[in-house]
């Protein structure tokens, strides 16, 4: 573990994203994530049962657990370098593959053939040191005609907002802050600091640049807007 004024390496970040898996997955039913996030990758990239898909940086699965609640899932493989993070996948949808693979290396190591009809990286290419490098291996193991997605914390992004935008949904619904703040408050202290920590290695991209990496790995970007509280960029794009 590292110092909170180091910057992280890569087996730290690891380990860090070890420790929080449970309080992770906890978070990701917080309504920004569950209830806007998720539902806007799978409705602008279109997944479903229909089609093979790969979840790189899947982290407790929380793609395939909502679409197996929404009765969607196919054939899914999540990849993530976190086991405690793949236990709390596994746990939350045993219908789906979870294999451990550092995206860091090389596609070819991923322990995945492909090819597949969609690949998705939520909130994952903003932690990795090489985002391209994890999109080259996405279109490596992507289906000719194959959507890639990607829904990645924009440049200047604020999780306070994406909690103001939580509160507010909840309100929606009948919860009160004090009730939301008493169910999600100890996880969110704890998010916080991992993300605190983790933001020393991480890239917000602004969007000139997101869109240079899709056209530099060879795909079309076919929706370019935004979701989760308007702090992270969607991106829909589709290898020709
Ligand atoms: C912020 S979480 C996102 C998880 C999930 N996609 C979601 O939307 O809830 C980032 C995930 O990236 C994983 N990760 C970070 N670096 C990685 C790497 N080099 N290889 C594989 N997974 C990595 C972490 O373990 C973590 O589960």
């Amino acid at each position: 573990m590292t110092q909170d004024s180091a910057a992280p390496s890569g087996s730290d970040l690891r380990d860090l994203f070890e420790e929080y898996a449970q309080v992770y997955r906890f978070t990701t039913e917080a309504l920004p994530h569950a209830a806007e996030l998720l539902p806007d990758v799978i409705e602008r990239a279109g997944l479903g049962a229909h089609m093979e898909l790969l979840d790189l940086a899947c982290g407790t699965g929380a793609l395939e657990v909502k679409m197996q609640g929404l009765g969607i899932l196919g054939d899914v493989t999540g990849l993530d370098f976190s086991e405690s993070m793949l236990t709390q996948a596994r746990l939350g949808c045993p219908e789906a593959r979870f294999r451990r693979a550092d995206l860091t290396h090389p596609a070819a190591t991923w322990g995945v053939t492909g090819p597949f009809d969609a690949v998705a990286c939520i909130l994952g290419l903003n932690v990795v040191p090489d985002p391209r490098h994890v999109m080259q291996g996405a279109v490596e193991l992507l289906a000719p005609g194959g959507v890639f997605v990607e829904a990645t914390p924009h440049a200047g992004s604020d999780p306070r907002l994406v909690w103001a935008r939580h509160l507010v949904m909840a309100a929606e619904l009948g919860r009160s802050e004090a009730e939301e703040m008493a169910y999600f408050g100890p996880a969110l202290v704890r998010i916080i600091k991992l993300s605190q920590m983790a933001s020393q290695v991480q890239h917000f991209p602004t969007q000139a640049e997101i869109l240079a990496r899709h056209a530099d790995a060879g795909l079309k970007v076919e929706y370019l807007g935004s979701t989760y509280a308007d702090q992270a960029t969607l991106v829909v794009s589709r290898k020709e």
